[in-house]
């Protein structure tokens, strides 16, 4: 790893998201939050990470206390710091009426009431804790509606605060379906006032959203690949936003997430029974012997002769989900073997836990989230599946290239950026790529597959090009520093 560069004068970021590895996951945004502040530290810049200290974060120290008012509440709030072997800063907000829940948003689907006040203040609370320092930061970076009102705060009650007014921001959209919709009287219960009640603020059909509301008040706006960035401006998957985001198309930007080579690396990975390379394969085979025995399926000649499919994922239907339900019957047809890892949707859930009862040789279920699991799925499947609705980035798929595993993706979002289609003459394909969100072009698209995997030298052909491809985060981190300057300069240069 090369040294990290100079820390050059007022290069710091502050950056705010409610999920962050190794402290808390339900998605992506956890992988990039683990892994962008480290890439961006070998850039040169100051990093300082803040998210809530959810139930069972042990990490950091207690490095101050502070009182924080929200609306008629007031909140302890304890500072636990904790400085990464690189440099990062990690700000660790303990709230426990608000952060020591069972769940990070949601209970059995249900959403906790008070999820406005709880997410205002990881933004009120990382502005107050830079504040505090008395040093100016040069960009505050927010991630998804859960730290959307850090832009808010900076344009209103922050707007001249001494140290915060000013601040250029940069808004990184994961997910445009999640859009932190709220009745509008949450407004002054967050301080905020009435007037952002106004279709060019944060009013989004009657109520309030906090996605909205960082749109329009970031200096910049980014999302995480260029064809979603693209996409979110149409009707199909603007979400109701596409206007919005037409006209902020000037300073919108897609930047395609990196993955942590570090902790997916099929030549290094604690999870794996053999490491294994491009040159050297047959530590997919033991994976695969590994990865049918969690799944009570016996390896033997039959099941490790077929193709194992296999699939990590939210059970939503922005996955795919229903493409994948209209197919039930044929799966089990298939010449391939299913190992399934995911929680979601009680309906999809029971629905792959009947398939597996059905055809136990055939598809393996387990409810439920276990990283180590998915580490040993990546690199036990020959084929990975992936038949989104939409996908802002998706990190799977890219997981898979690197452990030899061949994507089968729809052509959206990220994974149209990441995933080049077999053809008999393309050198450069990677995986299996569908256009249409139906049921027969995903079942095509799995028997294209599983065609192909009975051709052993095209089949090796498109694992070694995948395997080749590099989607490390220094690329992208790189943009996202043009970014930042980007704003600082429009904001008014360095302050
Ligand atoms: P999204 O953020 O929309 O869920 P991504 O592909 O960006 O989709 O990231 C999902 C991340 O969460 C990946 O790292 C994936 O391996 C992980 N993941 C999803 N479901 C599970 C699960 N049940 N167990 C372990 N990891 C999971
Ligand atoms: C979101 C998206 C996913 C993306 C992730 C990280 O959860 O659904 O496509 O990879 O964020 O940016």
């Amino acid at each position: 790893m090369p040294a990290p560069a100079r820390v050059r004068p007022n290069r710091s970021v502050l950056m705010i998201a409610s999920e962050a590895l190794p402290y808390s996951k339900t998605g992506g945004l956890a992988d990039v939050l683990g892994a962008l502040p480290s890439a961006l530290v070998r850039l040169g810049w100051q990093v300082t990470l803040v998210t809530p200290r959810y139930r069972g974060v042990a990490a950091g120290r207690l490095s101050e206390r502070f009182t924080l008012a929200i609306g008629a509440h007031a909140f302890d709030v304890g500072v636990y710091e904790e400085a990464w072997p690189d440099g990062v800063r990690v700000v660790l907000l303990d709230v426990p009426e608000l952060f020591d829940r069972e769940a990070l948003y949601t209970i059995g689907n249900v959403d906790y009431p008070d999820n406005p006040r709880r997410f205002a203040l990881l933004s009120r609370a990382a502005l107050e804790w830079a504040g505090r320092r008395g040093q100016r930061i040069a960009v505050v970076h927010a991630h998804d509606w859960q730290a959307g009102l850090a832009p808010v705060y900076l344009r209103t009650s922050l707007a001249s605060h001494p140290i915060l007014g000013g601040t250029p921001t940069v808004f990184t959209i994961h997910n445009l379906a999640y859009q932190g919709l709220f009745e509008p009287d949450w407004l002054p219960r967050l301080d905020l006032p009435w007037d952002l009640f106004s279709v060019e603020r944060m009013e989004f059909w009657g109520r309030i959203s906090f996605l909205k509301g960082a749109i329009n008040d970031s200096t910049i706006i980014t999302t995480v690949s260029r064809t979603y960035a693209r996409e979110i401006q149409t009707r199909e998957f603007g979400c109701g936003f596409e206007g919005i985001l037409q006209r902020r198309a000037g300073d919108l930007v897609g930047i395609l997430n990196g993955i942590d080579v570090t902790s997916w690396d099929p030549a290094n990975d604690p999870h794996l029974p053999q490491p294994f390379d491009a040159n050297d394969l047959a530590g997919k085979r033991a994976a695969k012997v590994a990865v049918l025995s969690r799944y009570g399926i016996e390896a033997d000649d039959e099941t490790l002769g077929r193709p194992l499919i296999g699939m990590i994922s939210r059970m939503v239907d922005q996955k795919g989900l229903d493409l994948i339900a209209a197919n039930a019957a044929h799966l089990p047809e298939l010449d391939a073997s299913f190992v399934i890892l995911g929680t979601g949707d009680a309906g999809y859930e029971s629905m792959w836990s009947r398939l597996a009862q059905q055809y136990p040789r055939r598809v393996g279920v387990k409810v439920g989230f276990d990283e180590g699991l998915a580490h040993l799925i990546e690199a036990g499947a020959d084929a990975f599946m992936m038949p989104s609705r939409f996908e802002p980035c998706g990190l799977n798929q890219m997981y898979s290239l690197r452990y030899g595993t061949v994507p089968i993706v729809r052509a959206v979002g990220g994974l149209a950026d990441t995933v080049t289609d077999w053809t008999p003459r393309r050198r450069s394909a990677t995986g299996i790529v569908f256009e249409e969100y139906a049921p027969e072009a995903l079942l095509e698209a799995l028997k294209r597959a599983i065609a192909l995997y009975r051709q052993p030298a095209k089949w090796r052909a498109l694992q070694k090009a995948g395997m080749k491809l590099d989607y490390s985060w220094d690329r992208s981190a790189r943009e996202y520093v043009k970014m930042y300057d980007r704003a600082i300069k429009q904001a008014g240069g360095m302050r």
